[in-house]
């Protein structure tokens, strides 16, 4: 039985993280602590919540005790770090809480494993590591050309991906001077169930049923390259399991394509199976996001190399499974729309 201390598993990619897990696997437990921010729903986990071999905690990444005390309770081999700040956008507004969970939470994670999991100077316990889960968007921008690699020097632009590279040079420091274990992945954008609608796919797929008006950033011809959610868990699971020590990973399918083609196939896709009214009138052209990287894009190479990773599912399927589970659970996107999410729409979006 090898026990996952997850941070942050009320997200979007937590959640899907910790079912999948529990999912495959009958010999895994899982500990997940999440301070239950505006993003983290335990909604998400209701598939999960009576699995045994489950626990919920709600506590901040930041504060000593409470993570200190899930150490002393459990016999942790593997903590997986999700816990973030994870929207651009926000944290253009309001950067200093993307410092504080982001950074300063991830020092506390990494101090906390590294004392409790020490057997002497230098040494752990066999088989403990630290996974953190990066992005790709530490990397920069990229021009037509090229991909990032592991060794693509970083180069961060926004408050949050620039907390995140911040993060990764304590992860990568954790390992150089105390030799923890550790690994790094670095994923590109992810879209799939449980997504919260500030990030583009949601957020465009809500706006369509709704009728609402699609707000596309600037020329819309910005580039990401998208890895459908579940794929990406695969990964993690490989890198927790086979991962060399030290090492960063990339993860990303070769699925690029401009913001804009993206909205056109979720109106498509409406258009034909749901509402016959939905269509590209809807798209409007607003105010470009500031410092907005053009383009991201990802060399998997390594990964599938080393670990035999690769993505299941196509950007043409995945796409469309996730337009069907947002049709499926109108309810969800109910709860996580009502209350503060109106007052943020306002704020990003009315006068934009
Ligand atoms: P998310 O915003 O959906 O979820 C973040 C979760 O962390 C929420 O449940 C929230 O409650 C929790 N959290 C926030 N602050 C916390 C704190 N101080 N203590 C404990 N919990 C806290 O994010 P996501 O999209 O699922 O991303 C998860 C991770 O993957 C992040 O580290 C992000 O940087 C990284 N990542 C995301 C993407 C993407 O496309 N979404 C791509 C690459 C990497
Ligand atoms: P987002 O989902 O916020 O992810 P990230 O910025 O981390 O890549 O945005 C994806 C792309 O979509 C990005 O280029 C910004 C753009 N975008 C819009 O054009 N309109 C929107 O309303 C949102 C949320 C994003």
């Amino acid at each position: 039985m090898k026990t996952y201390l997850v941070t942050g598993g009320a997200g979007f990619i937590g959640s899907n993280f910790v079912i999948y897990m529990l999912n495959k696997y009958s010999d895994v437990k899982i500990i997940n602590v999440d301070k239950l921010t505006y993003a983290g729903n335990l909604e998400n986990l209701k598939s999960v919540e009576s699995n045994p071999n489950y626990v919920f905690v709600q506590a901040d990444i930041c504060d000593k005790e409470a993570i200190q005390s899930l150490f002393d309770q459990y016999d942790i081999d593997y903590v997986v770090n999700f816990a973030a700040e994870s929207h651009v956008d926000r944290s253009i507004t309001n950067p200093e809480i993307f410092v504080q969970t982001n950074v300063l939470g991830t020092v506390n994670l990494l101090n906390i494993a590294k004392n409790a999991w020490a057997v002497g100077d230098d040494q752990y316990k066999d088989g403990v590591k630290f996974m953190q889960v990066s992005t790709d968007e530490v990397y920069g921008s990229l021009g037509a050309e090229g991909f990032f690699m592991e060794t693509t020097p970083l180069d961060p632009h926004s408050p949050y991906s620039s907390s995140k590279a911040s993060a990764d040079l304590f992860v990568k420091a954790y390992s150089d001077t105390y030799k923890l274990p550790v690994n790094i992945t670095r994923c590109s954008n992810n879209y799939g169930p449980y997504q919260f609608p500030e990030k583009l796919i949601p957020l465009m797929i809500n706006n369509t049923l709704q009728h609402k008006e699609l707000p596309i950033y600037g020329d819309g011809m910005q580039i990401r390259d998208w890895l459908y959610v579940e794929d990406h868990c695969k990964a993690i699971d490989m890198v927790v399991r086979g991962g060399k020590l030290g090492e960063v990973y990339n993860v990303g399918g070769h699925n690029e394509r401009p913001n804009i083609v993206i909205v056109k196939t979720i109106l498509e896709y409406v258009k034909e199976n749901v509402d016959p009214a939905v269509g590209e009138h809807m798209m409007k052209h607003v105010a470009d996001r500031k410092g907005h990287d053009r383009r991201y894009g990802i060399d998997p190479e390594k990964i599938k190399r080393d670990l035999g990773w690769y993505p299941e599912t196509t950007f043409e399927v995945g796409i469309k499974k996730t337009i069907q589970w947002y049709l499926n659970h109108k309810e969800w996107m109910e709860n996580v729309t009502s209350g503060a999410y109106q007052e943020y729409y306002q704020r990003m979006y009315s006068n934009r």
